[in-house]
């Protein structure tokens, strides 16, 4: 399945215990770590993809969103290893270009490193906003001459594949521009518990209710 989840939450949870909100993003990516892990060990499970970075998250202070782009890049050197070792083929989805060469560098080199691992793939969506994804795959379609179809639009996501499940952590209950195509019969469970406070022991929970759900996908 595809599991798809808003990780939604680091501020607040800084801002509980007196701390700054990147200390915040911090704890958030040691839990992507944990939650990684677990998907990788969970056959039920082929694709991860975390919203990382939206395209409206440049609107937040220079400083933080400066943190965040230096965060994923220390992050990916020092977990290469682990994707390795647990057999995780990282992907990318969102409009990269806007990066700097180093950062990008480095998302390229990751992928490269990772394009044959088979347990999991995860796929980080950085730069990522819904509405831009379509409108580039409907760009590329008028460029290509296509024809405008269902099937065609989809093909040229950056992510073809349905969601199955949706998590969004932190309470907030909306998608904030997250995998609109891709979520049209997502099953969809929001948490109240901060990002940096969710674990895998809560992630099986909410894969156990999913299980018991009736997909009907509109028919009977
Ligand atoms: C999610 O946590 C991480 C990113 C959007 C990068 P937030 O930074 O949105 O945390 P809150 O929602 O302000 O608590
Ligand atoms: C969504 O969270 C984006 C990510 C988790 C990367 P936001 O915190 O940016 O969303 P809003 O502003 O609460 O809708
Ligand atoms: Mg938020």
């Amino acid at each position: 399945m595809h599991l798809a989840i808003i990780m939604d939450g680091n501020g607040r949870w800084a801002k509980k215990r007196g701390l700054k909100r990147i200390e915040g993003h911090k704890k958030g990516a040691e839990v992507v770590k944990e939650i990684t892990t677990y998907c990788a060990d969970n056959p039920d499970i082929e694709i991860l993809t975390l919203y990382a970075f939206s395209t409206e998250n440049w609107k937040r202070p220079k400083m933080e969103v400066e943190f965040l782009m230096k965060l994923l890049d220390n992050w990916l050197k020092k977990e290469l290893d682990t994707y390795i070792k647990n057999d995780v083929k990282f992907e990318t989805i969102g409009d990269i270009s806007k990066f700097s060469d180093k950062l990008k560098k480095r998302i390229s080199h990751t992928k490269e490193v990772t394009k044959n691992n088979k347990k999991l793939t995860q796929i980080l969506a950085l730069n990522y906003g819904a509405r831009d994804e379509i409108t580039r795959a409907v760009k590329k379609l008028i460029e290509t001459k296509e024809e405008i179809t269902e099937e065609n639009i989809q093909k040229n996501l950056d992510i073809s594949r349905d969601v199955d499940l949706l998590i969004r952590t932190s309470g907030e209950i909306r998608l904030s521009n997250f995998l609109l195509w891709q979520i049209a019969y997502a099953e969809m469970f929001f948490t109240k518990s901060f990002w940096p406070d969710f674990t895998s022991k809560e992630l099986e929970a909410i894969i156990n209710d999913f299980k018991k759900r009736e997909r009907r996908f509109g028919g009977i």
